[in-house]
């Protein structure tokens, strides 16, 4: 005889919820892409306006320019471009990997006309005299031997050459510390140290607006006067 089992109550029904709970892990995966990306390529060249910087800076066929801070080379290779193969890019980092990126892009492209300088925390270690343009773009506030890199770029320019620099911009009258922590730097204090390097201010060009966390960046533009010995007494 069979024997008869009392009827189980039906086990509820898992709502389909599709990929929601996967949500907090595809973020923290997807979220480095979606920020490199506000940092280098088209992504970044709407907000950067890179043209524009290379306009204001006065950057032309053959000349030769350093991007000081250069990272993995946002800047670099749009320098290169700008410059051709009969110009030259230094690109100087303190971060060797980086510089690692660059060289293997540049071989990958064919860009002759860049060159990778591992530099020194307080020196960039370009040759003397041997750039039309110098640049520095969201790096600055990392330099803790500041008055040591401005000076290595001083250096760096021809007379008469043209200093960029690009910077987040934060308030006034906190320690050097602190904008490095917070990546950031007030312009007043970029002005004076340039001013104290020897640099002469030209102008304020238009900046930038980073829309990843809505950052600012304003874009100062200096000059190394021709004659220096008003500016850097002799010996
Ligand atoms: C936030 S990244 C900016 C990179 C690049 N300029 C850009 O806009 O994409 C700052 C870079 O500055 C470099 N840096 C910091 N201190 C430096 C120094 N004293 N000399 C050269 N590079 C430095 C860091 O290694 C880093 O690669």
């Amino acid at each position: 005889m069979r024997r008869r089992y009392p009827r189980l109550p039906p086990l509820p029904r898992a709502k389909p919820r599709g990929l929601l709970p996967l949500l907090p892990l595809l973020l923290c995966l997807l979220l480095p892409c979606l920020l490199a990306s506000q940092d280098s390529g088209p992504e970044r060249d709407a907000w950067q306006r890179p043209a524009e910087v290379m306009d204001a800076l006065g950057l032309g066929p053959d000349m030769s320019v350093a991007d000081v801070g250069s990272g993995d080379g946002y800047f670099t290779f749009h320098l290169a471009a700008r410059v051709g193969p009969a110009g030259k890019v230094y690109a100087v980092d303190i971060d060797e990997g980086e510089l690692k990126k660059i060289r293997r892009r540049a071989k990958a492209d064919g860009l002759g006309q860049i060159e990778t300088v591992l530099g020194a925390r307080g020196d960039p270690r370009l040759p003397a005299e041997s750039v039309d343009v110098a640049l520095i773009v969201n790096a600055y506030h990392e330099m803790r031997d500041y008055d040591a890199m401005l000076a290595g770029v001083f250096r760096a320019l021809k007379p008469g050459g043209v200093f960029g620099l690009i910077e987040a911009e934060d308030e006034p009258g906190k320690s050097r510390a602190s904008y490095h922590d917070r990546h950031r730097m007030p312009a007043e204090v970029v002005r004076e140290d340039a001013a104290r390097a020897g640099f002469r201010f030209l102008r304020e060009a238009p900046g930038f607006e980073r829309p990843e966390g809505r950052k600012e960046f304003y874009f100062l533009v200096f000059e190394k006067p021709q004659d220096i010995s008003a500016v850097i007494p002799s010996p």
